[in-house]
């Protein structure tokens, strides 16, 4: 019991994120409680991201993703989408080298923006209590790079799911194109974008779309991320570049 006291009290879901050990004591506990609670205490995940003072295990994804594709730099500037509680803004940090703690090397910026508050994580510029698809937001975001262009666009966003299948799709495609058009005023030439989707008949348009823009375009479905969750992440490489 004490552990499970713990981890909700410690430990970030992200959602619908994070957990086979059977937790001894589920009585009144409501059904998807107890199914959230057996899913966190046999995710390997969530120990892993406990003992490496990860908020979240949503950190794993990026680490995999950025491990493969090699999208965060030291001195990098970075924007995340979607940050609470703040594990990929602390991948981030450490990656780009914005919370200074690699001396010899370039130091970046990330700045971090959600709809919920975000306790603080050093090196990072964060805007919570934040809409990104409000205009007021991305002024916000866009004074803080002062002219600085964007290596790295990231986008976790989940909109909260209605349970109507349609509108939560259409929800999230919204959240997808709001980042698109955002990476693609702000970005440098080269640079790299990787969005958060549920795989929906909206994907085949919007990597369309993204193509316009950037070299590449993958779909990627990270080890970290669960197989029941129809989670995928979009990643597009080498921005071409505004002409005007
Ligand atoms: C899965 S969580 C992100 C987890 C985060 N990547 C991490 O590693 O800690 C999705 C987040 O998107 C945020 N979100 C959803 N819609 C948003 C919006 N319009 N503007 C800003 N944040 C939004 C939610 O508040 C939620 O915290």
């Amino acid at each position: 019991m004490n552990t499970l006291k713990t981890l909700t009290r410690n430990f970030h879901s992200c959602g619908h994120e994070c957990a086979k050990v059977v937790p001894k004591n589920l009585k009144g506990r409501g059904k998807s409680s107890q199914e959230w609670l057996t899913r966190q205490l046999s995710d390997p995940f969530v120990e892993k991201a406990k003992m490496m003072n990860y908020r979240c295990r949503s950190a794993f994804k990026l680490v995999e993703i950025n491990e493969k594709h090699g999208i965060l730099k030291p001195g990098f500037t970075v924007i995340d989408c979607g940050a609470s509680p703040g594990s990929w803004c602390q991948v981030a940090a450490a990656e780009t080298n914005s919370n200074k703690a690699q001396e010899t090397k370039p130091v970046g910026l990330v700045i971090g923006i959600d709809l919920l508050q975000i306790y603080p994580i050093p090196g990072v510029h964060l805007l919570g209590n934040a809409d990104f698809m409000k205009d007021e937001t991305q002024q916000n975001v866009k004074s803080i790079l002062c002219e600085r262009k964007v290596d790295c666009v990231l986008s976790d966003m989940a909109p909260n799911a209605t349970g109507i299948r349609n509108l939560d799709q259409e929800n999230i495609t919204k959240l997808s194109y709001s980042v698109l058009r955002f990476a693609v005023l702000t970005s440098s030439v080269d640079a790299s974008l990787l969005v958060k989707l549920w795989n929906n008949g909206d994907v085949p348009q919007l990597e369309k779309d993204m193509l316009r823009f950037y070299k590449t375009v993958k779909m990627i479905k990270p080890v970290a991320s669960r197989s029941e969750s129809a989670e995928v992440f979009m990643l597009a490489k080498g921005f071409l570049g505004l002409k005007s």
